[in-house]
């Protein structure tokens, strides 16, 4: 049995934090703690997508054997996925151009879980079910030699311990909560009441703007209702003025998947006045597309209801860290979906961070000085992604300024002009996620960790 270096508690069974267990779980010495608030792992059955970069992540964790028997795209095959462009808020659509990029490994989140729940087994990990945190405190050092541990506490009355704590608790998380309550507190005791109103803004995510509308129906009724429809063949995006619907073929081209992004960043950072999620019938959907292109009706036609989703996203924040504790993933950087990177996101921070722990020099009383690395290098990298998924949804949405449309129907050559112009300039934003690895920024932290001796 080998000694236990420090306790780790993980508060968030999702993409990020069953990544980061699965990662310190090759190391023996470090014990794992994991607590999921809901009392299944594997309920929420939204999809979830890996690009190139984060499947060398994974990879390298040794996962892509199991996880390629759930991936919707065998990763062997990672094929060119031509995204048609089309301009269509108008009686007759136009075709802009494609969108190349390779292809992106999607899998349901349920599936994705349970394969690293799998590798948790016989591991030092434990996982806790039905366990939400409600709140924690960090005892200040009495003296250097021995810490008082992090104390936790859930809402069912329980309450345990750790050396060191990760949020790994999504755009609503406990932890940054408790965390920036505890930075504000701190401020405003030595009189820095600006510093302490910041720390405060750090806790509620902002609406974006941007309702999202999904629905998935089968393919048989979309061919139904509008014969050869283009979508039944091939991945499409319809763009317009405040806009954007994708469109493509799932389940073996059985089913049809549409998604919808409403925009409108003059509300964006207010407050979003109704529920989160919610079912919206046919005819309130019909009537936001009621001047678009038939094709483009005819993709909610079929659709007898779809959700609507007001899509909220972490504000800005000035730290990932404060002392033992730290966020990883959407709880520190829940960003817009329109570059679909957040689950990769969630792994690079999980990846970083596991590489630092598991360090042989990291011991337990150098743990903030590692965190004070991992936030060095993520948060500079998770909020450009941040803000490169907000000015894609800018692009697609055409209010990218500069590169609007006032006259729709009206298309002369510098308009089209400017349509390839948005084009290029979301795949040149995109591109990053298959041209780029981790591994510099793994070699930095892991230099910057064996230089602090
Ligand atoms: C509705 C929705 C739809 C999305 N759709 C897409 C998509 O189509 N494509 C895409 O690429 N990305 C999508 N995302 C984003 C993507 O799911 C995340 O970026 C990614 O999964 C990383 O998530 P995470 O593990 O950090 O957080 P999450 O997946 O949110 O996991 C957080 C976990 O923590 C648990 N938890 C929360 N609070 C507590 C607590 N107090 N105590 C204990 N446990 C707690 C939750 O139950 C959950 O299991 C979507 C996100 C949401 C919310
Ligand atoms: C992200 O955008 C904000 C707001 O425009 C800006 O202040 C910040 O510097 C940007 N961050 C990165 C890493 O690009």
């Amino acid at each position: 049995m080998t000694d236990t270096k420090f306790t780790v508690a993980i508060c968030g069974a999702g993409v990020a934090g069953l990544t980061l267990a699965v990662a310190l779980s090759k190391h023996p010495d470090i014990q794992i703690d994991l607590y999921e608030a809901a009392d299944s792992l594997f309920e929420a059955g939204v999809g979830i997508g890996l690009w190139p970069r984060s499947w060398k992540i994974v990879e390298k964790f040794g996962l892509q054997r199991p996880l390629s028997s759930v991936a919707l795209i065998p990763p062997e095959s990672l094929p060119q996925i031509s995204l048609n462009f089309r301009k269509s808020d108008e009686a007759l659509g136009l075709n802009v151009n494609q969108l190349i990029t390779p292809g992106m490994l999607t899998f349901h989140r349920p599936d994705f879980q349970r394969v690293l729940v799998d590798q948790l087994q016989s591991t030092t990990c434990h996982i806790h079910r039905s366990r939400r945190l409600v709140s924690y405190t960090n005892p200040q050092p009495g003296s250097e030699a021995s810490r008082p541990p992090i104390q936790l506490r859930f809402d069912d009355g329980s309450s345990s311990t750790c050396d060191l704590l990760i949020g790994a608790d999504g755009l609503h998380s406990t932890v940054r909560a408790c965390m920036f309550q505890e930075i504000a507190s701190k401020a405003c005791a030595e009189g820095r009441s600006d510093d302490a109103r910041q720390a405060l803004q750090s806790i509620e995510p902002r609406w974006s703007g941007i309702c999202m509308y999904r629905a998935t129906y089968p393919a048989e009724l979309l061919s139904r209702c509008y014969k050869r429809h283009r979508a039944l063949r091939e991945p499409t995006v319809y763009v317009g003025t405040n806009t954007q619907i994708t469109v493509y073929p799932i389940s073996r081209g059985t089913q049809i998947s549409v998604t919808a992004t409403l925009a409108n960043f003059d509300l964006e950072d207010t407050p979003f006045d109704g529920p989160l999620m919610e079912d919206v019938p046919q005819d309130v959907i019909l009537h936001e597309f009621d001047r678009w292109e038939p094709e483009v009706q005819a993709l909610f036609q079929c659709a007898d209801t779809a959700s609507r989703w007001a899509v909220h996203t972490c504000p800005p924040l000035d730290t990932y860290v404060s002392d033992r504790v730290a966020l990883i993933g959407d709880a520190a950087h829940a960003m817009l979906p329109h570059e679909g990177v957040g689950p990769g996101q969630a792994i690079e921070d999980a990846y970083l961070l596991a590489t630092l722990l598991g360090n042989s020099k990291t011991t337990i009383s150098t743990l903030p000085k590692i965190l004070e690395i991992y936030d060095t290098i993520r948060r500079p990298f998770a909020q450009q992604a941040m803000n490169r998924s907000r000015e894609n949804a800018m692009l697609y949405t055409l209010t990218f300024p500069g590169l609007t449309f006032d006259r729709p129907e009206d298309y002369d050559d510098t308009q089209k002009r400017r349509l390839s112009e948005v084009c290029y300039r979301i795949r040149k934003n995109w591109e990053w996620v298959w041209t780029t690895t981790i591994d510099e920024d793994i070699d930095r932290a892991v230099d910057m960790l064996e230089r602090q001796g």
